[in-house]
């Protein structure tokens, strides 16, 4: 189920710096291309920032529409992004190609794609040149997402509502293995490396390893870690 989030969501959905699908459209014809470079930029009016080459046809699409959406793929759609930056929106159609279905967004007249986890519509509030590249800052004015993949922060519960990340050339990630980082500090003030519980933890797990090398023998030990 799709969900309604407050603007200020859109920092948090981008935390673990998802790859963002960037859709456009101008003069009824839409394009979409995947975005790596992100960013929150304020909570306060809620800004999120875009980083495009000003090559790209979607530099070109959001200055003359003024706006943009940033939909945020999971696994499943892993090679519609790959291909979605293979081309460019000048020679093709990419959505209707890549066979990607789409919805109305709820402010902007860009398109949402469907089988997303996330979506963030904005309203281009500045251009700033950098280096070799452009920013573009969105204003936030919607975002939703799936109620299995993010509630105040990205769930991680399950791959396929896990977001997906980009890591060059033609390899990504699934975001994972959430971590809870409990900070404790000694009465010197200095940090608590390993608490108690989980010094406990460990000594346990490491036991349960030492068992089994002896149970397995090294070398069917190692056969079944690594395969
Ligand atoms: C995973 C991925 C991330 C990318 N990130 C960026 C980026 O942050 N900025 C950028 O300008 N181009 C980036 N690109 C390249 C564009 O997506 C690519 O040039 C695309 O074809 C542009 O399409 P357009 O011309 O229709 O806008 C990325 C490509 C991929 C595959």
């Amino acid at each position: 189920m799709r969900r309604l989030c407050d603007e200020t969501d859109a920092r948090r959905l981008l935390n673990p710096g998802p790859v963002a699908i960037v859709t456009t459209t101008f003069r009824g014809i839409a394009n979409a291309a995947p975005v790596a470079w992100t960013a929150p930029l304020s909570m306060s009016p809620p800004l999120v920032g875009v980083v495009l080459h000003p090559h790209r046809h979607t530099a070109d699409m959001i200055r003359f529409s003024e706006e943009f959406a940033i939909n945020i793929p999971g696994p499943g759609l892993l090679k519609q992004t790959a291909f979605l930056g293979s081309l460019s929106g000048l020679q093709s159609n990419k959505l209707e190609a890549a066979h990607l279905e789409t919805f109305k967004a709820q402010w902007v007249e860009s398109p949402l794609i469907d089988g997303c986890l996330a979506w963030i519509e904005c309203g281009l509030q500045d251009v700033v040149p950098i280096g070799d590249h452009t920013l573009f800052v969105g204003k936030v004015v919607k975002v939703q997402a799936l109620d299995e993949a993010y509630a105040q922060n990205w769930l991680l519960l399950e791959r396929r509502y896990s977001p997906l990340t980009y890591i060059g050339g033609t390899k990504y990630a699934v975001v994972g293995s959430p971590l809870d980082a409990v900070v404790e500090v000694d009465i010197h003030g200095g940090l608590v490396a390993e608490t108690v519980e989980e010094r406990e933890r460990r000594e346990e797990e490491e036991g349960r390893d030492a068992e089994l090398r002896v149970a397995e023998g090294e070398e069917g030990y190692e056969q079944m870690v690594h395969g």
